[in-house]
């Protein structure tokens, strides 16, 4: 298998930054904030690599840093510090067409609130296939049939493809999303807290599609969740964040069956009661 992701010593900061928050975590600040310039450091010193098809979990309690590392991966956020390879090629500071051309190609993300990831005004065909045109497509019709082949694959009837998505319920923008994220074939799938908000019963079906999508494509998946059980269900290996930094890193089966850092053995005990 060939590595689609490699991130090196990652670091997004929000706030001017100053010298001491240069300086290594743990040096003369642990926390997340700098004491010196009042900067957050969002996440840093994280790095992992990921094979594709495997797919990496990321938990750790509200405020840690888990939609920082998507953001950053998405190329939404700057960052201050480290390297995103996608396929072995640098994109940390790609911009302009190039940054564009990404993240309409070769990444796909489900954002926790469709809001973030959808124009509701919108239909759901002219979401997904938007991504399409961002890379180039000129065809109408291929963009539609291109559209409504990703919305069946998400268990979107056809007939909403023309409906704006402020009609849809929240687990189907949580599929208009999917199909959207997917329609590029991208390499890197991103998905933060999917089915957060959901009913359970409209959860169990996402988290049932994307175990789906990863086994008919070799897309790498980042996932993002607080609930233990999703990140069991979907990724072979985890890491645990807290205040911006990876606390632990291994097998999800390991690391939540038998947690070494004090946090997560905090995370996981929390969820058993
Ligand atoms: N745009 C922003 N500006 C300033 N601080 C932010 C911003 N986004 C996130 N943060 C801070 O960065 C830290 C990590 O946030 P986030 O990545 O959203 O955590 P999580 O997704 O794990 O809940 C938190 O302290 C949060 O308040
Ligand atoms: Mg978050
Ligand atoms: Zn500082």
């Amino acid at each position: 298998m060939s590595v689609a992701l490699r991130v090196e010593d990652l670091a997004v900061r929000y706030g001017p930054g100053c010298p001491v928050c240069a300086e290594p975590a743990g040096t003369r600040s642990a926390g997340a904030l700098c004491e010196i310039c009042g900067s957050v450091h969002g996440c840093r010193e994280v790095g992992f690599a990921l094979d594709a098809g495997e797919a990496l979990g990321i938990v750790g309690e509200s405020g840690s840093g888990k939609s920082t590392v998507l953001a950053a991966l998405n190329l939404d956020q700057p960052v201050a510090g480290g390297r995103i390879l996608l396929d072995g090629h640098d994109v940390t500071a790609a911009a302009g067409s190039e940054r564009r051309r990404l993240r309409a190609g070769s990444l796909g993300i489900v954002y926790q609130t469709p809001q973030q990831g959808l124009d509701l005004a919108i239909t759901a065909g002219g979401n997904a296939g938007s991504r399409l045109l961002a890379v180039g497509w000129r065809s109408y019709d291929r963009v539609r049939a291109e559209a409504l082949a990703h919305h069946e694959s998400v268990e979107l009837a056809g007939e909403r493809l023309d409906t704006p998505v402020r009609a849809f319920s929240g687990g189907m923008r949580q599929r208009v999303q999917l199909a959207k994220a997917l329609i590029s074939r991208p390499r890197l799938l991103l998905l933060d807290e999917p089915t957060s908000g959901l009913d359970v019963s409209v959860q169990a079906r996402i988290l049932d599609l994307v175990r789906r999508i990863r086994r008919e494509s070799d897309v790498a998946l980042v996932i993002v969740s607080h609930d233990l059980a999703v990140i069991r269900m979907l990724a072979e290996r985890v890491l645990v964040m807290q205040a911006g930094r990876v606390v632990e890193a291994g097998l999800t089966d390991q690391v939540l069956g038998d947690p070494q850092h004090p946090y997560s053995q905090l995370l996981v005990s929390a969820q058993l009661t």
